[in-house]
């Protein structure tokens, strides 16, 4: 039988875990506080942050949203996080992505305070996990961790294929996958890891994959993972979120990286596309807003 990885009813559970743990905290502590930068009104990203802002509401996290117009200055931008830098009651700050063409992501990422930075994508926090210390993990690949650790899956020696090689997601799940668990940070998982690419060839890509126990994709192409490439009884992690037009009802239907309904039948362990890494990623958001929250209170910051 193979199991669903249902992230959908695991971030309820986080977030419920999440929920008790921030009442008690607020009775000592002041309601940690989140601060959302939303640039324009691309409708997915419109979507993320009205999610983030319920599963805030929902756990006891004050959330602020600030909205700017799509053609703000690079510099507004920079002044709008400076200013949440400097003010003491705001523990978590974040930078929606995509940002229009116009606006450097790197230099925006970089700017939010490495102890504000909730979304663990500041260049420090990079640093600080790649070398196996204690960091805001970027919440995707936090999210595909605490699937892989409350399913029980093994990753100690196991071998792992990331398929992409994104800065947000596919580059720190490798990393994590492969670094050491004794560390300091205790994050590393020990793996034997693969990193595939758009230049991978494909023969070589479903070689790699077919020698995986566990499969991690993150490339935004629908069907590229096909039941022939997967090991009878591997894990596969479907990171992809693709919006096509179904061909049987002509409705818009959003879907993974993997082809669902022929892998599903030979693997041992996968996500749902959607319900699966998604739902995942807002949970670890929280998380990491409670842990700069604590930290910061417990340190007088
Ligand atoms: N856009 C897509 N995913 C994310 C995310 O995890 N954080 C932010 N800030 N923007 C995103």
């Amino acid at each position: 039988m193979t199991k669903i990885l249902d992230g959908k009813s695991l971030s309820k559970t986080l977030n419920l875990e999440l929920k008790a743990e921030i009442n008690e905290w607020v009775k000592k502590y002041p309601k940690p506080r989140l601060a959302c930068i939303l640039v324009g009104d691309d409708p997915a990203s419109v979507t993320y942050v009205t999610k983030k802002r319920e599963a805030a509401e929902l756990v006891g996290i004050q959330c602020d949203l600030i909205k700017l117009n799509s053609d703000v200055s690079q510099s507004d931008i920079l002044q709008a996080i400076h200013q949440l830098n400097d003010d003491v009651s705001v523990d978590g700050i974040l930078v929606q992505l995509p940002l229009p063409e116009s606006i450097n992501e790197r230099m925006i990422c970089n700017a939010i305070s490495e102890n504000k930075d909730v979304d663990g994508f500041s260049i420090i926090n990079v640093g600080k996990f790649c070398l196996d210390m204690d960091a805001l993990l970027p919440c995707t690949p936090y999210g595909i961790m605490e699937i892989i650790k409350r399913n029980n899956i093994e990753t100690f020696g196991r071998n792992v294929v990331v398929v992409g090689r994104s800065k947000n997601v596919a580059m720190p799940i490798a990393m994590l996958m492969h670094t050491d668990g004794k560390h300091e940070s205790q994050n590393g998982m020990d793996a034997t890891v693969t990193i595939c690419h758009r230049y991978t060839p494909s023969d070589q890509l479903a070689n790699h994959c077919r020698n995986a126990d566990i499969i991690i994709t993150a490339t935004g192409v629908p069907g590229l993972i096909k039941a022939d490439m997967v090991k009878p009884g591997a894990t596969i992690i479907d990171v992809g979120l693709t919006r096509i037009t179904c061909p049987e009802t002509g409705k818009p239907k959003l879907v993974g990286d993997v082809d669902f309904k022929e892998v599903s039948k030979i693997a041992g362990a996968i996500t749902p596309v959607p319900g699966g890494v998604g739902p995942m990623t807002v949970a670890m958001l929280m998380r990491n807003t409670f842990k700069i929250a604590r930290n910061r209170s417990l340190l007088s910051i």
